[in-house]
């Protein structure tokens, strides 16, 4: 049973924990060895009773799956691969009578390339009304056979691809800054903007409570297109002015959108996807009258040492003392390798990852769980490359294996892959012989597994008035050590060394709430963290 909920004045967003689906990986219903929106549904316990409080969906659009779904073809409608509109409303209805919120992804930066929109692009002349919803330009050098200029794909080689126009015309070329099934589209465009406030109340029409807006930092171009030379990094640099990435004028974008959704009841919110240089630059998405909440991928990036994280966590919530946004958390999600294994993998990995759980669900704000975090799931990094499917894989010759690796299907129960994820063996990515034991179904018979660790410590954060929305003062301690309280009766204490260390003797010889590792008082052992009353 779900505790009591201390927190319903505050608005759900400013300290929801969202546990995020990757649609093709989370449960199978049909037994295609991917997942879809049926598996969804018939799991949706497994969410309650892990007491979160939303569900993210990746994208379940009709789509090639050029780029797992991030590559939409029609923003209305689901992949028949994953169900049906019905299945869909169904979803909604059955999470909204559990008490889960629902935030679908909206993929404004580019379409696919089988979007009506792009079809028609092809098919349309250069100038035309077609080709200016998206970036088409001549190309350099003679006979236009040079690109127009050196802007990389993220997900490697170059982000202009030549089309094959009339023999008259010197083929034009259009902009993709992911995969070349992913063409850019023209945010100074009136058509798309007015497309997108049209999708964005199409999905709340269906009752959605936010959308999570995918590569929140891209939408806006130099319109002079100049080349990078030497900063043709793929990650924003630390200068102002990047022709490409967190512009200036994407903000425009985001203070539309927020007079649409705040049209809408319950309190529907964005959470934004903006890889920026550093959290000054992430409050500016977080304004009052723009997003309600961005990721936060300092804290993610930040090593497992004390001192890495605490500049973390000051800076995120220093940036975000003078827009009043309540700061997220995010340990994993679909792009980056598992915090089980970014933290040393392993046994040391898992015991470290227990304490990071613990130290995240204790910050101020909001937290993002990963399906398949709250089951300690290391990155698979065995696959077969014949399986890997992340364009970023093909694009670099396989120089960068890509994200398949924290993609893999979960494992649910049994003994033998797919381990319940779907009705039969096979899944789209195989699953490693080892997740027999961190299917949910095994770890929900060990009260010591990782699962009860995320239940127990969810249920804590709802019950208690200290956690969630608020503020928290930091504690002296020893080197390696970082100790905080929350008002009221609350502390947080994390060992980051690899030897134990005294907890800070204002906090001594009290109950605990929840430790990381087995602990009764005295000194704290390596990698862990505890929370005390
Ligand atoms: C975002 C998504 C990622 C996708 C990319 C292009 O970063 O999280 O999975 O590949 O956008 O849409």
């Amino acid at each position: 049973m779900a505790a009591p909920d201390t927190h319903d004045e505050v608005p759900w967003w400013r300290e929801a924990v969202v546990y995020q689906v990757y649609v093709r990986s989370f449960a199978d219903a049909d037994g295609d060895g991917i997942g879809d929106i049926p598996g969804i549904r018939s799991r949706l316990a497994h969410l309650h009773a892990l007491g979160v409080d939303a569900v993210w969906l990746t994208p379940f659009y009709p789509s090639p799956q050029a780029d797992g779904g991030y590559d939409v073809a029609d923003y209305r409608d689901v992949d028949p691969l994953f169900g049906s509109l019905d299945d869909f409303d169904g979803l909604v209805t059955d999470a909204h009578g559990l008490g889960l919120r629902v935030v679908v992804d909206i993929v404004p930066n580019h379409t696919s390339s089988a979007h009506e929109w792009f079809v028609a692009a092809l098919a349309s002349a250069p100038g035309s009304r077609e080709r200016a919803r998206y970036l088409f330009r001549n190309g350099c050098g003679e006979g236009g056979d040079e690109p127009p200029n050196d802007w990389q794909s993220r997900f490697g080689g170059p982000a202009w691809t030549r089309v094959d126009d009339a023999a008259a015309t010197p083929g034009q070329w259009y902009l993709h800054l992911f995969d070349d099934a992913q063409p850019d589209l023209d945010w100074t465009n009136d058509e798309v903007k007015a497309e997108f406030e049209s999708v964005l109340r199409f999905w709340l029409d269906r009752g959605v409570d936010g959308f999570r807006i995918d590569v929140a930092h891209g939408l806006a171009k130099d319109p002079a297109m100049p080349d990078l030379g030497e900063a043709a990094g793929h990650r924003p640099v630390d200068t102002a002015g990047h022709p490409h990435w967190d512009r200036d004028e994407v903000h425009d974008v985001y203070r539309s959108w927020r007079s649409v959704i705040d049209e809408y009841p319950g309190a529907p919110a964005f959470v934004g996807e903006a890889w920026v240089p550093n959290p000054e630059r992430l409050a500016r998405y977080v304004r009052a009258d723009e997003l309600h909440t961005s990721f936060n991928f300092h804290f993610l990036e930040a090593k497992w040492d004390a001192s890495s994280m605490r500049a973390a966590i000051d800076e995120s919530l220093g940036a975000l003392v003078d827009v009043g946004a309540p700061a997220t958390w995010v340990l994993s999600n679909h792009d980056v390798t598992r915090h089980v294994t970014r933290y040393g993998g392993g046994d040391v990995g898992t015991r470290r990852a227990r304490a990071a759980a613990l130290l995240m669900l204790a910050l101020p704000g909001s937290a993002y769980v990963f399906q398949g975090e709250e089951l300690g799931l290391p990155e698979v990094t065995a696959l077969p490359d014949h399986a890997r499917q992340d364009p970023t894989f093909r694009r670099t010759n396989g120089a960068d294996v890509g994200r398949d690796g924290c993609r893999v299907p979960i494992p649910w129960s049994g003994d033998a892959p797919s381990y319940g994820f779907g009705p039969g063996a096979a899944s789209w990515l195989p699953q490693p012989d080892e997740w027999a034991a961190l299917a949910v179904a095994a770890q929900e018979r060990d009260e010591g597994s990782m699962l009860h660790l995320y239940r127990d410590a969810i249920a804590l954060r709802r019950a208690l008035p200290a956690l969630g929305d608020g503020a928290m003062s930091w504690l002296d301690t020893e080197p390696g050590v970082l100790a905080f309280t929350r008002d009221p009766g609350f502390a947080c204490v994390v060992n980051f060394n690899g030897a134990p260390a005294a907890i800070p003797t204002a906090l001594s010889g009290g109950d605990v709430l929840v430790a990381s590792t087995p602990f009764d008082g005295g000194l704290l052992p390596a990698d862990t963290a505890v929370w005390l009353p």
